[in-house]
């Protein structure tokens, strides 16, 4: 980190077993402010543990993930995963988690209503005094929609999306929490190339436009040594090593657990 730069995320030695099994081993991790960084390393390595460790769906065995923001900081270990998303952070997951029987808009409504007053259910059944409230939150969402080319979708089923637009529509589900950083598990999954150049120029512009710092979990190369300004490798828990995707690239331990499979491939 050059020392002009703002850390916004700080992750301590972060350790986290399931029973006997280390899914992580005293990792060090930061983010700083508008920074697009990725976490790579080989299947297992423990790189999703890792973000429902720091977005509160498992409370790690031990550690510190603290935030910085506005001059404040405050260590986060153990909160709920729907406060943490007020706090700021949000994430797509690697299996996707629409809801497919909803409309495309709705599914972004849904992700609104972490910053409004009415309940979800207040929004289906559309009480009288939530009625502006909903307003504001349809125009939002169907700007967050525009934004991520969507808005042609709008009321589509989410199911009924191509494989590709249904992966764009969890990241605008993710921006309508209004997040300042985004963590994206496995983005480019299963994506044809377009649909990758595509998402590339997407993760760009949110961080360029919206100046929304992300986090991302990839094992497409490609986009990671073009999106990352910092790389950070796991295996086995571990941190092996962290740096540009020049250092990376040339990284011999990581060659040997990572890259080195992916290029024999
Ligand atoms: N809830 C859980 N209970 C027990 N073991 C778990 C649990 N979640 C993850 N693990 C184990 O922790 C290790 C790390 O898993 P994790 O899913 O974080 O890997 P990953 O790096 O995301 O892999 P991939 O690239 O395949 O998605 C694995 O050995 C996995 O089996
Ligand atoms: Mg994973």
């Amino acid at each position: 980190m050059k020392p002009s730069e703002k850390r916004i995320l700080e992750v301590k030695k972060l350790t986290m077993d399931f029973g006997g099994l280390r899914a992580i081993n005293s990792l060090d991790l930061d983010i700083c402010d508008k920074e697009i960084a990725a976490l790579i390393g080989p299947n297992g390595a423990g790189k999703t543990t890792f973000f429902n460790c720091i977005t509160g769906i498992y409370k790690p065995t031990s550690g510190d993930v603290i935030i910085h923001k506005n001059g404040n900081t405050e260590r986060i270990n153990g909160v709920k995963p729907n406060l943490i998303t007020k706090k700021g952070f949000a994430r797509t997951f690697q299996n996707i988690r629409l809801f497919g029987n909803m409309t495309v808009l709705e599914n972004v409504m849904i992700g609104r209503h972490c910053r409004s007053k009415s309940s979800v259910a207040g929004a289906i059944f559309r009480h009288k005094s939530n009625r502006q409230e909903e307003k504001d939150i349809v125009n939002f969402s169907y700007d967050i929609l525009k934004k991520i080319g969507l808005e042609a979708s709008v009321n589509e089923l989410a199911n009924n999306l191509p494989y590709g637009d249904q992966r764009r529509l969890e990241i605008a589900r993710a921006l309508a929490t209004e997040p300042f950083l985004l963590l994206l598990d496995e983005p480019a999954a299963g994506m044809n190339p377009n649909e990758t150049a595509s998402l590339t120029d997407l993760i760009i512009r949110i961080r360029d436009e919206e100046g929304i710092s992300i986090l991302l979990i990839e094992h497409d190369m490609k986009l990671v040594m073009k999106l990352s300004e910092r790389i950070f490798v796991v295996d086995y828990g571990k941190k092996i090593a962290q740096g540009t995707p020049e250092e990376i690239k040339s990284n011999p331990n990581v060659i040997k657990a990572y890259l080195g499979e992916e290029t024999n491939a």
